[in-house]
Parts: structure tokens; sequence; C-alpha cells
């Protein structure tokens, strides 16, 4: 019997961290497998284990580190997620999603996510970056919605609106701050999986006729979780494989690591500049 999170759970952890700093983050971020670069540049951190927080789940996966970083970037408080947590890895929708959860009651009201994604658009090319501008749920369309259970009524109605899951004001500064960065900008749909397997040749073929551009098994739960609690999103891929449509070549986590080294400055220069301007 599945268990849920109570919003008790939540402010416990809320409160843990609160205590330990000084500041109001206001926007809350998470970095992807190989994007973790942008922690280390946050300014007067203050770093917290994820092991340090009561029932908190631990990233277990190669290329995550697995604390909250909390300080500043471009001169606005911030929490950053160094390390996410993976549906994949054997934890719950609950506990996947419990991160965005506490950052929602510290007071975040923006979530910037970024994640590695293979390309299924046949334009795209690794080491692109694609803005995130809309979702394919295909975790919530197999039975894996991370908002099953009780509705937390003190955060968000039963039935929230998934009409725009990316904040649409964020992706026109966004396209605004690449153009002014000389950045490439791709734009598309993400279509989350549970993974851990990628896909087969049928499964990106059936993605590609459903609609999406990139495909990766993080950030649809924790966008709807923020949109659940009224928090803008704002989300990035970066393109580290192209989609194998014909099962030519072979995919592996450490081609997706590599591309990171590529696709991180360039991920970092459009979320400082987002980050200035909000
Ligand atoms: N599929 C799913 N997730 C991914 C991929 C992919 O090709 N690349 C990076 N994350």
């Amino acid at each position: 019997m599945q268990t849920y999170i109570s919003l008790a759970q939540i402010d416990e952890i809320a409160e843990k961290i609160r205590k330990q700093i000084s500041i109001q983050p206001a926007v809350g971020l998470i970095l992807g497998s190989g994007l973790n670069g942008l922690a280390d540049s946050v300014q007067n951190p203050v770093h917290i284990p994820y092991n340090d927080l009561p029932n908190f789940p631990v990233s277990t996966v190669h290329g995550h580190v697995g604390r909250f970083v909390i300080g500043e970037l471009e001169g606005k408080p911030v929490i950053v997620m160094q390390g996410r947590i993976h549906y994949y890895e054997g934890y719950t929708m609950g506990e996947v999603t419990l991160p965005v959860r506490v950052m929602h009651r510290l007071g975040v009201h923006s979530l910037f996510v970024t994640n590695a994604a293979g390309g299924v658009n046949a334009e795209f090319v690794p080491g692109d970056v694609m803005l995130i501008t809309d979702q394919l749920n295909l975790m919530g369309m197999s039975g894996l919605n991370p908002l099953m259970g009780p509705n937390l009524d003190e955060i968000g109605p039963r039935f929230p609106d998934m009409s725009q899951p990316y904040d649409r004001e964020y992706c026109d500064i966004a396209r605004k701050v690449a153009a002014s960065n000389n950045l490439t900008l791709r734009e598309g749909v993400y279509a989350g999986l549970s993974g851990p397997s990628f896909e087969s040749p049928a499964d990106l073929r059936f993605l590609r006729l459903a609609g999406a551009d990139a495909v990766g098994m993080s950030t649809v739960p924790e966008v709807i979780i923020a949109r659940h609690g009224g928090m803008r999103a704002l989300g990035f891929s970066g393109i580290s494989n192209k989609a194998n449509l014909d099962g030519s070549t072979i995919t592996t986590h450490e081609e997706v690591i590599e591309a990171g080294k590529v696709i991180t400055p360039k991920v970092e220069a459009i979320v400082r500049g987002v980050l200035r301007e909000i």
C-alpha cells in the first residue's frame, strides 16, 4: 500500500532548511544529469545534503551530487537542487517531487528546470539547448501522476489546470536572452518517460508521431507539482544524443554526461540572463 507525503512532513523539512539559511529563496533550480555546474557558482552558498533531511530521498545516479545549495545567483536568492531524484530509482512520485513541495513551502515562486534529453525532432543535434514550451505527461498517462492520493488542499486544487505548464512570459525572456548571447535556442515539447531503459526505435517513432521534440526521464512530475502550487515554471533540455529511430546507434549514460559539458555553459548563460531579468 503506497503511503503519501503529508503537509506536516513537507513542513518539517522546510523548517529544518529555514533554520540553516538567512535568505528567503525566490527561485528554485533543478539541474539535470551533467548540468550541475551552475550550483558551484552560487554565491554565499549554504550546502544542505539531502541525507541530512528527514525522509528525504537521496539521488543514486552517477553524475548527481545530492544536496541543496542555497545562496545568490545574479543577485537573486535561489535554492538549487544539485542532483535530482528520478522515479526510476525506485522512489514514489511523491518522493520524487518532495523537493518541489519543500521549495514551495520555503516561499519559492518560480521553478527553473534543466534536464538531459534525447533529441526526437530530426533537426536537433547533440549539444543543442531546447526551451521546453510544453510537456507530454506520459508517466501520468500510465497512472503515475504525482498528484495522485489525498490532495493537499492548502497548496492547490484537486484538479489543477495545466494549460500553461511553462510560463509564457519566462519563455519570452529566455528567447531574448538567448538571442542577445548569440545562442541558438531550439523549442519544443518534452516527453517524460519513467526510464531507466532508453527508448526502442518503435518508442521513438511513437513519440515523434505524438508531437515530442525531446525525451527524458524527469521534469514532468516536478513541473506538475510546481503548477499545482501556483509556481511559475521554466525548463530547458540539453540535447545529449539524437534519438535513434532506426536502431542503428546505441545510447549510453556516458554520452549524456559528455554532452553536458558542451551544454552547461549555454544553459548557464541563459538561466543567468533570465534571473537577471525577473
Ligand atoms: N532518452 C531518455 N532520456 C534521456 C536520453 C534519451 O535518449 N538522453 C538523455 N536522457
